[in-house]
């Protein structure tokens, strides 16, 4: 619970709207973002890097509703972009191309071109062929210092779920700092480029920050030596907090240990969960409760389909009734309908003793990477999802629930 996902009395809303009313009108189950609350954790990562005036990239593949992307383009975030999807998306919703970087460990041809030929600003380049392909196809566009950033895989444990740490030598993502240092020496062979940046991004949800100053040592003396070189893109990975009772490290003193090793550079960030988890949540409706084995198991509405986190990362979500009951907790099991023993949305988690099918519960912190990695597993239609506008009061659908009919769009 936070500034924006808090209890009235006994029902739980979201800024100034009571979500029992929002279900009444948009079912379950359904993803709400505030965006008053992605625009406060916005504005809080600005100003704790203040010294280092930021320029910060929301990193859309966390959650890339349109609503949410114009709410952040608006605030003067640019985007964080990793297809030719995410390009289009962006686009749609309002950003200026030179305000997008293109990252990605498999940038396909037609992606690039589309990105050259729409002057997205930034490659983020992972690899030593994508650069010959973005140098020919610039070539071919007749296009001139396109702005690549080299992305280094600087070869740290970061201290996260190995399924997110990105940084390790093993790990698909990067350039090695030896192939760094060749490809600095030899731009020339890349007429098209202007290498004007490097990259760093060693994993998500990260809670040390030594990791990053010693990646971030890595990239400053690959670059010394090239006065040209003036953008440090520091990645993402700051984390949100799932747990009630996790703490997060300070933005602040993260912010103030980078910030002598950063003077003088233009510096790039590309936050995603931190913007957006603890601004969304996923409602869903109890429909069954048994006991099996001397356990409470609560089968909700919604899925591993809609949230695969907890199936995929045994990652923790906070779930709270939508209306407080009077009655003691007991520790419950919260399962989804998918055929599948993954499909578990809480291993075990206090809940009223009272709870019946039909109450509605919210899982929380589910705004970033939820309704991205929906999938339609067992043909369950998506959820519908909604924000509450910036003022706090107002509320939209911002993208109906899919129906049986979307389910067949495109068959054949
Ligand atoms: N930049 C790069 C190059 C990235 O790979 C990522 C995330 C970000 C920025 C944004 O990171 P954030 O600020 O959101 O931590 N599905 C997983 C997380 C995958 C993260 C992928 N890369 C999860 O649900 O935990």
């Amino acid at each position: 619970l936070n500034a924006s996902i808090h209890y009235v009395e006994k029902q739980l809303y979201v800024d100034q709207q009571p979500i029992s009313q929002i279900i009444a009108q948009a079912g379950t189950p359904t993803y709400i973002y505030s965006l008053p609350r992605a625009l406060a954790n916005y504005q809080a990562i600005k100003e704790a890097f203040a010294a280092l005036s930021p320029h910060i990239h929301y990193s859309a593949k966390a959650n890339a509703n349109l609503a949410v992307l114009r709410a952040l383009i608006n605030a003067g975030a640019g985007i964080d972009a990793v297809s030719g999807g995410e390009i289009y998306r962006a686009l749609k919703a309002g950003a200026a191309s030179e305000d997008i970087v293109f990252a990605g460990v498999g940038k396909s041809i037609e992606d690039i071109r589309f990105a050259i030929e729409n002057g997205v600003g930034w490659f983020n380049v992972e690899n030593v062929a994508e650069l010959d392909h973005i140098n020919t196809i610039a070539a071919s566009l007749g296009k001139q210092g396109v702005k690549v950033a080299l992305r280094l895989n600087p070869d740290v444990q970061a201290s996260t779920h190995h399924h997110i740490a990105t940084g390790h030598g093993k790990a698909k993502f990067g350039l090695g700092a030896p192939v760094i240092r060749d490809l600095l020496q030899n731009q020339a062979n890349y007429p098209q480029l202007s290498f004007a940046g490097i990259h760093i991004h060693i994993g998500s949800q990260l809670h040390d920050t030594q990791a990053t100053q010693m990646a971030m040592q890595t990239a400053l003396d690959l670059i010394g030596p090239y006065a040209t070189i003036r953008t440090v893109n520091i990645g993402g990975g700051l984390p949100a907090a799932y747990h009630p009772d996790e703490t997060l490290p300070d933005l602040t003193s993260f912010a103030q240990m980078l910030t002598p090793l950063l003077k003088g550079y233009t510096i790039f960030m590309e936050p995603g969960r931190s913007i957006i988890a603890d601004a969304g949540i996923l409602i869903c409706k109890v429909l069954y409760i048994k006991e099996q084995s001397g356990q409470r198991i609560a089968i909700i509405d919604a899925s591993m389909t809609d949230l695969i986190r907890p199936a995929l990362y045994q990652a923790y979500h906070h779930i709270v009734p939508i209306e407080k009951q009077d009655s003691p907790m007991v520790p419950t099991q919260v399962v989804g309908p998918v055929c599948e023993t993954t499909d578990i949305l809480a291993e075990n988690i206090d809940l009223p003793a009272t709870l019946q099918p039909g109450d509605e519960l919210a899982i929380l912190t589910a705004g970033a990477y939820g309704m991205v990695m929906a999938s339609n597993y067992n043909a369950r239609p998506r959820p519908a999802e909604i924000v509450v506008k910036e003022d706090g009061e107002n509320w939209q659908i911002t993208r109906q629930r899919e129906s049986w009919e979307d389910l067949l769009h495109g068959e054949i």
